[in-house]
């Protein structure tokens, strides 16, 4: 089993994300297992004003004081593409939500990744959205590359896709972007829809979530069902969901709960019925494509659960 080494401490991250649902349990559990310096938005499930008051609104509803800043509104060449029919209208229907307190530190998501990074050599990105906001740092401060810890991503598929029957959500949005990012030279972790969709979440665990009875509890819980919900009518009829971001979170604080495989890994930036496909190549031995990614291949999802749920009850 290929584990990923980490420090014994807490990975120090920046959250690229495009709040949505699995985003903000991202956000819930980066804040308590990972030092999290902050957090950039970018257009993805929803427009990027919803993205970035549903990033403002999660860490408020969490007691955080994390930096949000507000990135790119829409992908470097296509038009913006949202996905309400699985996170509503407000990209985060479900929940009460009070009314919102906190603003941006910034609109500059972009200079906050390049500083950042180039003021300390421990810095991993998570990036749980279309990878927009990490090219446009990666072409605008090429010398990030090789200071990085890493990229950490939300995205791809090995062998489906939720847009397309190729290509999935995150990479489908920004396919050029995505190419700059797995081209860069960067040490890249990939929890595609082949890993995701091993920790699904459904009735019983939000019920589960529900019993803890705190209000993050109340607000996870209600995420859940909305989310849930939503997947039972566009996809398996069962409500239940995959739960994508937290998994590019728990691999840096967690990589026990993980396998990986280095393999090659490629966007399809053209074609019209592979555009945004990741073409990841297991061939391995001399044949394949020397390997530039690390793919997580398995997920142990009951200890990922329950890890979740101390996680929830943590915040009290
Ligand atoms: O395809 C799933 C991914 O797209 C997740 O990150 C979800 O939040 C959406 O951004
Ligand atoms: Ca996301």
């Amino acid at each position: 089993m290929e584990t990923l080494d980490t420090t014994k401490n807490k990975p120090a991250i920046i959250l690229d994300c495009d709040p949505g649902h699995d985003d903000a349990l991202a956000i819930l559990c980066a804040a308590r297992h990972c030092e999290l310096l902050g957090i950039t938005t970018v257009s993805g499930n929803i427009d990027l004003e919803q993205t970035t008051r549903n990033a403002l609104i999660t860490t408020q509803l969490l007691g955080l004081d994390t930096p949000v800043h507000r990135g790119a509104d829409r992908p470097l060449v296509v038009p913006a593409r949202h996905a309400e029919f699985i996170h509503g209208a407000s990209g985060l229907d479900g929940p009460q939500l009070p009314p919102l307190e906190r603003s941006p530190a910034s609109h500059e998501a972009v200079r906050f990744l390049i500083d950042t990074v180039r003021s300390r050599d421990d810095v991993w990105l998570v990036a749980t959205g279309p990878l927009t906001n990490v090219a446009l740092a990666i072409r605008t401060a090429p010398d990030i590359v090789g200071r990085l810890k890493g990229i950490s991503i939300m995205g791809g598929g090995t062998s489906f896709g939720n847009v397309t029957p190729a290509a999935e959500f995150n990479i489908y949005c920004d396919p050029e972007a995505a190419e700059i990012v797995f081209e860069s030279g960067a040490r890249l972790l990939m929890a595609d829809l082949d890993l995701t969709h091993q920790f699904m979440i459904d009735e019983d665990a939000i019920d589960r979530i529900r019993a803890l009875a705190s209000p993050v509890a109340t607000f996870a819980a209600d995420l859940l069902t909305f989310y849930g919900q939503a997947y039972a009518q566009a996809y398996s009829g069962r409500v239940e969901g995959p739960l994508h971001d937290p998994c590019a979170v728990l691999i840096l604080s967690h990589p026990h709960l993980f396998e990986i495989a280095p393999h090659h890994v490629a966007i399809e930036t053209g074609g019209n019925v592979t555009r945004g496909m990741t073409v990841v190549d297991t061939r391995g031995g001399h044949r394949g494509e020397a390997p530039n990614t690390d793919v997580l291949t398995k997920i142990d999802s009951d200890a990922a659960f329950e890890l979740l749920l101390e996680t929830i009850a943590s915040y009290g």
